[in-house]
């Protein structure tokens, strides 16, 4: 059987457009897809849209439409996006799909049936925009804790799912899985929250009358699912009827003996990626809910830092919000990905600003990736005809090669292990980090080696085969992160194959450059930014 790795973003409302923030979980999702797709595993890889609830009823009413006509008119605005930033989802839950709603009511009933949901009647202090009580304790100043608006008292019929008394074991869970929350900051956070609090049950229903854009009760249909309990299971319920199956037709598997993965074999995922806010909703009642279920808990959840913009909480009032397509349109959606995961470490919270991005640009993928693209192909046409020469055995120029090739080769200190394991933790910009020093060693290594001034010959073809193959394993590692980059630097070496089919680990042994290719040098990679003459601030 081969492995699986099935990761997830959340869903988002569909109450608005996609920002940086949607774009940052989303491609996170994306590298670690990618990435796990070239080293052979059978990945899924989720991501959609949260539908019901009070948010996407109150802005479709704003515009005079049914929720169903504003959510539809409203997830075109994802998919264009994941589209321009290249990202690669398997498959698009909505929680309006049938499927998923029938899921949902299913496993209500089997709650239900089991005693982990009963009906109460219930007072307590209700917001609105955020659909969710607070306890006397909680509210600040007649306001909400979260959004700091204010509060209403409520007192009503609802139903609830018995949360409490998994206190204890979610406690123990967390403790004996350290990797289960992460960053380690915030598992803290939750841990320090369920030791001292006592935890309550959970509001699962809303009256119809005051809400009726949700999923109904099958078991009570005067009230609807409250949206959390709905949009959590979508992680779940995708696995149903959303999750890739292996071909069994296909001479691979018949080989191998695969047999077709089953939705089974899906649960439970690898990474739920989040931000930061959503940190109790999936730690807390993701995980007590599944543990009423008795399904096994997701391997880990991890939630990611938030953007703010120029110094400032991004917020609609400033006018700040970060629209992804012009970014991508203005700089390229590789330079965004890469901007992103190389600018802070994927726990931390990060500041956006054209500026940045234009330094990292220009340095990183415009002097250090480019130039080295472009200078070792410009050596290769020049001295070779453009073909990558065979290298000539015991004729290399001094001990900087058989560093070279060790990086590459060497089991325990080879920069696939370290960009590995890196991504293994899903520290992103340790991983570029890794990269980068290795593009910066092959830099050095063209300026130690000066081709230009080389009278052996022999010599000089060894020079500019390893750089051929320096430049092949730079675009291996390059692809989760910047895939038409990658691409583009495949076709410029003219290797054979595509990445969509390339397995990884016969990819990174020294040598694969086959000799005798013609290599294309094309456009550069990344011109430049002249910032004097853009108007722009100085990078
Ligand atoms: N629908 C819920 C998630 C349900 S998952 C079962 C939701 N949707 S959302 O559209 O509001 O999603 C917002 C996502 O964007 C969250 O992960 C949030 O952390 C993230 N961000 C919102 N603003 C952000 C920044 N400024 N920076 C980074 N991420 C931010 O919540």
């Amino acid at each position: 059987m081969k492995r699986t790795f099935y990761v997830t973003t959340p869903i988002y409302y569909v109450n608005d457009v996609p920002h940086i923030g949607h774009a940052y979980t989303t491609i996170a999702a994306d590298i670690l897809a990618r990435y796990n797709r070239l080293k052979g595993s059978e990945v899924f890889f989720l991501t959609g849209t949260d539908e019901h609830g009070q948010k996407v009823e109150k802005a479709a009413q704003e515009k005079g439409n049914t929720p169903l006509e504003h959510a539809d008119a409203m997830v075109g605005n994802f998919k264009v996006l994941w589209k321009k930033l290249y990202i690669k989802n398997d498959a698009f839950i909505r929680t309006t799909d049938q499927e998923h709603g029938k899921i949902v009511q299913d496993i209500l009933q089997e709650l239900f049936a089991r005693g982990e949901i009963e009906k109460r009647l219930y007072s307590g202090w209700y917001c609105l925009p955020d659909e969710r009580f607070w306890t006397e304790k909680e509210v600040e100043d007649g306001k909400c804790p979260d959004c700091k608006r204010p509060v209403e008292y409520i007192t009503e019929e609802n139903y609830f799912f018995l949360m409490s008394k998994y206190q204890d074991r979610l406690i123990q869970h967390i403790r004996e899985n350290p990797l289960y929350v992460l960053p380690e900051t915030r598992k803290n956070e939750v841990v320090g929250f369920l030791t001292n609090n006592q935890l309550g049950d959970l509001c699962i229903s809303r009256p119809k009358q005051r809400l009726s854009w949700g999923i109904p009760l099958p078991f009570d249909d005067k009230f609807v699912t409250y949206v959390w309990f709905d949009a959590l299971l979508n992680y779940y319920s995708a696995t149903k009827y959303l999750a890739p199956h292996i071909n069994v037709q296909s001479e691979e598997a018949k080989g191998a003996q695969i047999s077709p993965l089953k939705s089974e074999d899906w649960w439970p995922p690898d990474h739920h990626l989040i931000g930061k806010d959503i940190l109790t909703t999936h730690a807390i009642y993701w995980s007590t809910m599944l543990m009423a279920l008795g399904l096994p808990l997701p391997k880990n959840i991890f939630a990611h830092g938030w953007w703010t913009i120029e110094g400032k909480k991004m917020s609609k009032s400033f006018g700040n919000v970060v629209d992804p397509h012009k970014v991508a349109d203005e700089f390229g959606a590789d330079a965004f990905r890469y901007f992103l995961f190389r600018e802070v470490p994927f726990g931390l919270d990060g500041d956006f600003s054209e500026h940045a991005l234009i330094s990292r640009f220009n340095t990183d993928l415009a002097n250090d990736l480019g130039n080295l693209l472009s200078r070792s192909l410009t050596m290769i046409e020049k001295y070779r005809d453009g073909i990558v020469p065979e290298p000539v055995p015991g004729k290399d120029r001094d001990e900087f090669e058989k560093k070279i090739k060790a990086w590459i080769s060497d089991p325990d200190s080879s920069i696939f292990r370290k960009y590995d394991s890196s991504l293994s933790r899903l520290e992103f910009n340790a991983a570029l980090i890794q990269l980068w020093s290795f593009i910066n060693e092959i830099n050095e290594y063209i300026q130690h080696s000066a081709p230009w001034k080389e009278t052996d010959q022999d010599i000089l073809s060894n020079t500019l085969y390893t750089l051929a193959e320096s430049l092949r394993h730079i675009a291996l590692f390059l692809y989760p992160f910047m895939p038409a980059t990658a691409e583009k630097m495949w076709n410029q070496l003219n290797l054979p194959g595509d990445f969509s089919s390339l397995d990884l680990a016969s990819e990174i042994q020294w040598g694969r450059t086959g000799h005798g290719r013609k290599v294309n040098k094309g456009l550069p990679l990344f011109p430049r930014i002249d910032t004097k003459k853009q108007g722009k601030q100085d990078a």
